[in-house]
Formats: C-alpha cells, sequence, structure tokens
C-alpha cells in the first residue's frame, strides 16, 4: 500500500492560476462570443528576440551535426551562460560571484519550490503577505506547517504582513539593527489610512523575498534591504531573494540584487530568471546564486555551506538545462539582445503606464506598475478580491488575478499584469471605463 504523502491534502484543490483558467474556461463556454483579453497570470506575450532566435536556430544546427552535438552539459550551466551572468548582471553592478556560485536551472518556479528542500523541516519560515503562492505551497508540500487555519494562513508559517500603510514592503521578523523605518520611501499615496502591522515577534531561519514583488509590484528601496540584510546577520538567519523581475527597474537608486547590499553575500540567496527579462517562459531558464559564504547549522553546531548542500541536490535531482536554451540565453546579454530585450521590457512598462493612467480616474487606487510589470489595485465597491474577478470577467470580458489567491492580506486587491498587446492593454482600458467608469 503506497502511502501518500498527507501534507498535500492542506492544500487548496488547484494552484491558483489553473483555478483561474477554469474558471475562465466555464466563463467562455457559457458565452462563446466574448472575446476574453487576459490580463491574470504573468505570461510574455512578445515573441522571442530575433539575437535569441538566431542563437537558438545556430544551436540547433549544432545539435544536428556530429562534430558540434551536446549530450548532457554540466549540471550548474554550460561556462558561456555563466561568464555571461557574472559580467552583465554582477560585476557589471559591482558584485563579484564565483562561477562556481551560479546554478543554471529550467525555472525560477522550480528552483523557489525546491530551495526549501536543503533547509531542516523544522526551520522556521517566514514569507510575507500577500505572497507569491510556490513560496508556501511547497513549503506545506514539505510538511512544515499544520492545517490551514479559518484564516487561510498555515500554523508553523510565519507571515509579514504588507499593506498600504508599509508599502506592501513588511519589516524584518523583529526589531532590525538598523531601527526605525526608511524615511525615504513613504508608501504610495493611499485612502487606507490603518497603521502598519506591527514587526512579527516570531524567530524566523529562512525568509522570501520578492523585489519587484510579485503580486503587489512594489520595490524594495536599499535601506529597506539594508535593514533585511542587517536583521538577517544579527539573527543568523538566510533571505531567499527572488529577483525574476529585477529588469523591470528602471531608477538606478533601486536595488536590483540583494549583492549590492554590503553583508548579503553571507546571508542571501538570489534567484534570476530569464522568463521575464527575455520572454523565455515558454523556453525555461533561470538561475540560482548560492555564495559559498552562506551556512546553515548542522550536526552539534557544525557551519555547513549551502554552496555545497544546492550543489548535491542539484547535480542528483537535476541535468542541466538544455544546450539550445542556454545559448538563447546567453544571447540575451549579446549587444543586440540586450537592446532587443530591453525594448520589450520598455514595451511593457508602457503598458503598465497606460493602464496606471487609464484606471487611476476610475477610483481605482492601484500600487506597483512603476518598476514591475504588475499593478495592485485596491477593489473597488467593498468587493472582495474574487467578487472583483467576477464583476470584471463578466461586464468587461478581462480576467486578472484575485489578490486574496496570494494569501489572506491579499483580500480587497486585485493583480493586472501588463504582459499583454498594445491592442488588448488599450481595448482592455476602454471596456473597464465603460463598465466601471
Ligand atoms: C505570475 O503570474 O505570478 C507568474 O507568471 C507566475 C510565475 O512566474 O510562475
Amino acid at each position: 500500500m503506497a502511502r501518500i504523502n498527507e501534507h498535500y491534502a492542506k492544500l487548496p484543490a488547484s494552484y491558483l492560476f489553473p483555478e483561474i483558467g477554469r474558471r475562465v474556461r466555464a466563463y467562455s463556454a457559457a458565452h462563446p462570443d466574448a472575446r476574453v483579453i487576459r490580463l491574470g497570470i504573468g505570461d510574455v506575450t512578445e515573441p522571442l528576440a530575433p539575437a535569441i532566435v538566431d542563437a537558438m536556430h545556430a544551436a540547433v544546427d549544432e545539435m544536428g551535426r556530429r562534430e558540434t552535438f551536446h549530450g548532457y552539459g554540466p549540471e550548474q550551466g554550460y561556462d558561456f551562460l555563466v561568464e555571461a551572468i557574472r559580467e552583465h548582471d554582477y560585476k557589471a553592478r559591482g558584485v563579484d560571484i564565483a562561477a562556481d556560485e551560479i546554478f543554471v536551472s529550467d525555472g525560477s518556479k522550480c528552483d523557489s519550490g525546491n530551495v526549501q528542500e536543503i533547509f531542516a523541516l523544522a526551520a522556521r519560515i517566514a514569507v510575507t503577505d500577500p505572497v507569491y503562492p510556490v513560496y508556501v505551497d511547497s513549503n506545506v508540500m514539505a510538511g512544515r506547517t499544520g492545517a490551514a487555519g479559518v484564516d487561510g494562513r498555515y500554523p508553523g508559517l510565519t507571515y509579514l504582513v504588507g499593506t498600504e500603510a508599509n508599502g506592501f514592503q513588511p519589516e524584518p521578523p523583529i526589531a532590525s539593527p538598523l531601527g526605525r523605518a526608511d524615511p525615504g520611501s513613504p508608501p504610495p499615496a493611499a485612502t487606507d489610512q490603518r497603521p502598519a502591522p506591527p514587526p512579527s515577534l516570531e524567530p524566523v531561519d529562512v525568509v522570501y523575498l520578492c523585489s519587484p514583488n510579485n503580486p503587489t509590484g512594489t520595490v524594495a528601496t536599499r535601506a529597506q534591504l539594508e535593514r533585511w540584510v542587517a536583521w538577517a546577520r544579527a539573527n543568523d538567519a538566510i533571505i531567499l531573494f527572488d529577483a525574476a523581475y529585477e529588469s523591470y527597474i528602471s531608477d538606478p537608486a533601486l536595488p536590483r540584487s540583494i549583492y549590492e547590499i554590503d553583508g548579503a553575500r553571507s546571508c542571501a540567496l538570489e534567484l534570476r530568471s530569464f522568463s521575464k527579462r527575455a520572454g523565455f517562459t515558454g523556453v525555461r531558464c533561470a538561475f540560482m546564486v548560492v555564495p559559498k559564504d552562506v551556512t546553515g547549522v548542522g550536526a552539534e553546531g557544525k557551519r555547513v555551506a549551502l554552496n555545497a548542500l544546492w550543489a548535491r541536490r542539484h547535480t542528483t535531482k537535476f541535468n542541466g538545462a538544455s544546450y539550445v536554451v542556454q545559448q538563447g540565453a546567453a544571447a540575451a546579454y549579446s549587444a543586440a539582445g540586450l537592446a532587443q530585450t530591453n525594448a520589450q521590457i520598455a514595451f511593457y512598462m508602457e503598458n503598465a503606464r497606460l493602464l496606471r493612467e487609464g484606471l487611476g480616474p476610475l477610483g481605482f487606487t492601484i500600487f506597483g506598475g512603476v518598476h514591475a510589470p504588475y499593478l495592485w489595485l485596491r477593489t473597488r465597491d467593498n468587493l472582495t478580491s474574487w467578487q472583483f474577478f467576477d464583476a470584471l470577467l463578466d461586464r468587461a470580458q478581462v480576467v486578472g488575478t484575485p489578490g486574496s489567491g496570494f494569501g489572506p492580506a491579499g483580500e480587497g486587491y486585485f493583480r493586472l499584469s501588463a504582459f499583454n498587446s498594445r491592442a488588448n492593454i488599450e481595448e482592455a482600458i476602454a471596456r473597464i471605463r465603460n463598465a466601471f467608469g
């Protein structure tokens, strides 16, 4: 008799985005003439940049010739890609990351779900709320939590609540060694005057941070990240920093990597992805940085380098991203690749600007959408997130993502993705204006 992993029973029946897909399919079946515009899942719509396509074609040709064929590659990634990452993502920003600290993979979703494996089941994990659901669900699957409470939260996880008052950037769990809130980063103008929740007092070993943030589209300032790094160092904790959307930051004062913060090399892992920066959602390539200075505690208090643990895990359970895909990813760093992918990012961010400026006058309070391809709206008329989802679908045939799908603190909010064609974005704005104006 094969007993199943009963921790799965604690999860909602389906993951957030398949659930949205199911509801949209049901709506479309009932309204076959409706042309639904999807601003729900953050999936890119622009085709791959020509420089990437050329590189992948050339790589396929290599694979088709005996002399240039590639079988299994190095599990951590080909040198040509690892060196491009070191150079462009890190050296250019004054950060030195060694080649063997970079682990190329097939996606940040997988990396962020898998990384929890190298920590003890007893490790106390903190997530923000709202949060990218993978961080929570993968820890539930691993058995770090009890069953969800009536508030939707899992006992065993620490939730750091993001609100309008803290700009959806919660403070570290206990009083940070650097103390007070960052005066340089006031939260966006808001009409919700409730005070920010006090920092959690629960002890935490590992925290997931995502900046630019999915789902709220807000970005952590340098001062905020400095407080996180100071907190992690003072508390022997580890930051899992998800920077999948870093290329959407346009303000040079905002950090794109946690390693731009002094001291982060000893307490932070960083996740990066080609999905949103180079249109790789359907191609799959990402990487995780695990500096050799980051350690956890093993038997009898012995310090153990997480780099060694992750290398063991990665080489055991993963055989490397494909050669063709890695050639495509490396081409994103060529002069032409950078110019073309930066133009795509600018295109999506213009969509975000149009959405912000088109929907703001309708009375929606909007966050994000300035350094991230996501807009986070407070729903109108006191609708819950799912009620607003239904209203938007029914009245405008536009799909978004209910904020409550990202955690209880997302209730009353709604996420719109800026990934779509210009025509669809303009049409969506016009329809929403008609329906809610
Ligand atoms: C999202 O919509 O949140 C993202 O597309 C999900 C992901 O990147 O896995």
